[in-house]
C-alpha cells in the first residue's frame, strides 16, 4: 500500500557548496510517495495526491520532511562515557575511552549499549551510522544484530589496536585481519548493513598491522575503510615520530594503501596542503566532528577549504568525543566553527553535510540522504517550532532558511516528530 506523506520538503538538486543554497529544492505544501520502502515519488503536495488517489495520507502540516541524518563517524562504544570532563585527546583515551571499551568483552554489555546509542539516534533523527566497535568481535556482532533488529542502514567495524592501548583491548596484526576478515564475511551486505574495516589511527597500530589491514581492503574493496586522521597537533607529532619515514600523517597511510574511495578519515583538523590535495585527488572523503573537535579541545576543521578543493565531507557526531548525539547540534556547531573560521555555512550547507554529504562520504548516495525517487524511505519529521524560543524567532522569519536556522541553531530531539526507517515510523508523535 502506496503512502503519501505530506508537509514541507527539502531535498537537494546538487551541491549546495557548489551551487549555493539554489541547490536545495524547499517545498512548502510538498509531499513524499512511499512504496515498498523506498521513495517512490516527490513532489508538490496537490500533484502527488491527484496522481495518487489510492495513496493513504498522512499529513504533518507544516512539519519538515527531509532525509534521515547520516552520521559518518561515532563510536558507540562511548556512549556511557560521552561528556567526560578535563582531558584532551591522548589522556581522554586513556582515562575515559579505553577503560570503557575493556567492557565489551561482555557480548551483554555490547548488546544492551549498541540498542541505548541506536535508540538515542533515532530519537535524533538520525536514521544510519557508521561506528566503531571495539576490538572484540563480539561489541560488532552487537551493534549489527541491533541495527538489523530495527531495520537501519547501518555500517560498523572492530577497532583494531596492536600497540599503545591496554593489553586487553590489543590484537595483532593476523587476529585483526583474520577477526575482521570473519566478520566481513558475517556482516558485509547483509540485509542493511556494510563492514568498515577500521584501524583506529596511526598510532595504536604496528606497520605490520597496517600494512595486514591495507591487504585486507585490497581483498574486499566494495567494504569502506575508517580511521582517525589529524585530530590534535600533539598526535600530528607523535605519529611523526613512530613513522619517520612518512612525509606526513596522511602518507602514513597511503604507505600502506588505506587511502582511496572509500576511505573515511575522521577530523582531518591540522592538514598540509599536499595532504590536503592528496585527499581530493584520492576521492576519500572525511568527516566533520565538530562538537568534538571543541569539546575535546582539537581545532577548527577547515570545511570550506576542503570542499573547494573537492574532498567530499559529512558531518558526524563522533560521539562519546563529541558531546551530543543530536545531528541539529553537531550541525550548530558546524556553523560555529565556520564563524571563528571567517566562513558563514549556510542552512543548506549544513544540511548537505548531515544528509546527503555523508552519505556520499559513505558510498550511499544512491540509497539514502536525499528525497529522491528510488532512494530509501528513511526520514525525519520535524517541527520547526518545537520550543518557545526556537518559535518566537521562527515566527519573524521572512523566509524558508531564516525559519529552518532557529531550529538548526536550537533545536535537539525536541525537534523530532517522526522517525521512519524504510518507510516505517520508528517513533514520535
Ligand atoms: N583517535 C583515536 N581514537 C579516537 C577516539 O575514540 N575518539 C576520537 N575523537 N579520536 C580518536
Ligand atoms: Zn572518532
Amino acid at each position: 500500500m502506496a503512502e503519501l506523506l505530506l508537509g514541507q520538503t527539502l531535498s537537494f538538486n546538487a551541491d549546495p557548496f557548489i551551487e549555493g543554497p539554489a541547490a536545495a529544492r524547499h517545498d512548502r505544501r510538498g509531499g513524499v510517495l512511499i512504496e515498498d520502502g523506498r521513495i517512490a515519488a516527490v513532489g508538490p503536495a496537490d500533484t502527488l495526491r491527484t496522481a495518487h488517489p489510492q495513496a493513504q495520507i498522512r499529513d504533518y502540516g507544516d512539519g519538515l520532511i527531509s532525509a534521515g541524518f547520516v552520521d559518518c563517524h561515532m563510536h558507540y562504544p562511548q556512549t556511557g562515557i560521552i561528556a567526560s570532563w578535563g582531558k584532551r585527546l591522548v589522556d581522554w583515551l586513556e582515562s575515559y575511552t579505553f577503560p570503557e571499551e575493556m567492557r565489551f568483552d561482555d557480548a551483554r554489555h555490547a548488546r544492551r549499549i549498541a540498542a541505548l546509542s541506536l535508540d538515542l539516534a533515532l530519537a535524533n533523527g538520525t536514521t544510519t551510522l557508521c561506528s566503531y566497535a571495539t576490538s572484540h568481535p563480539e561489541s560488532v556482532d552487537a551493534f549489527f544484530a541491533e541495527a538489523e533488529a530495527r531495520g537501519l542502514r547501518a555500517l560498523a567495524g572492530k577497532t583494531c589496536m596492536d600497540r599503545n592501548a591496554p593489553a586487553a583491548l590489543c590484537d595483532t596484526p593476523a587476529r585483526a585481519h583474520d577477526e575482521s576478515q570473519a566478520l566481513i564475511e558475517r556482516w558485509h551486505g547483509r540485509g542493511r548493513l556494510s563492514y568498515v574495516i577500521t584501524p583506529r589511527f596511526a598510532p595504536t597500530s604496528t606497520p605490520a598491522q597496517l600494512e595486514a589491514l591495507g591487504a585486507l581492503w585490497k581483498a574486499h574493496p566494495d567494504c569502506p575503510m575508517q580511521t582517525h586522521l589529524s585530530e590534535q597537533t600533539d598526535e600530528v607529532e607523535w605519529v611523526a615520530g613512530l613513522f619517520p619515514q612518512a612525509r606526513d600523517y596522511l602518507d602514513v597511510y597511503e604507505g600502506f594503501g588505506l587511502i582511496g574511495p572509500g576511505a573515511v578519515f575522521g577530523h582531518a583538523i591540522h592538514l598540509t596542503p599536499r595532504e590536503r590535495a592528496r585527499l581530493a585527488e584520492s576521492g576519500a572523503g572525511v568527516a566533520h566532528c565538530p562538537t568534538s573537535n571543541s569539546f575535546i579541545g582539537s581545532g577548527l576543521c577547515d570545511v570550506d577549504g576542503l570542499k573547494r578543493a573537492g574532498v567530499p565531507v559529512g558531518l558526524a557526531t563522533d560521539t562519546g568525543g563529541g558531546s551530543s548525539f543530536s545531528m541539529l547540534r553537531t550541525m550548530a556547531a558546524a556553523y560555529e566553527i565556520g564563524q571563528l573560521r571567517g566562513t558563514a555555512l549556510h542552512p543548506a550547507q549544513l544540511w548537505w553535510l548531515a544528509t546527503r554529504g555523508a552519505a556520499g562520504v559513505l558510498g550511499l548516495e544512491d540509497r539514502i540522504g536525499d528525497l529522491r525517487p528510488g532512494c530509501e524511505a528513511d526520514l525525519v519529521v520535524l517541527d520547526l517550532k518545537a520550543t518557545p524560543a526556537i518559535a518566537q524567532r521562527a515566527a519573524r522569519a521572512e523566509d524558508f532558511w531564516e525559519a529552518l536556522f532557529p531550529t538548526i541553531m536550537m533545536g535537539d530531539d525536541r525537534c523530532i516528530r517522526e522517525v521512519r526507517v524504510a518507510g516505517r515510523p520508528v517513533g514520535g508523535s
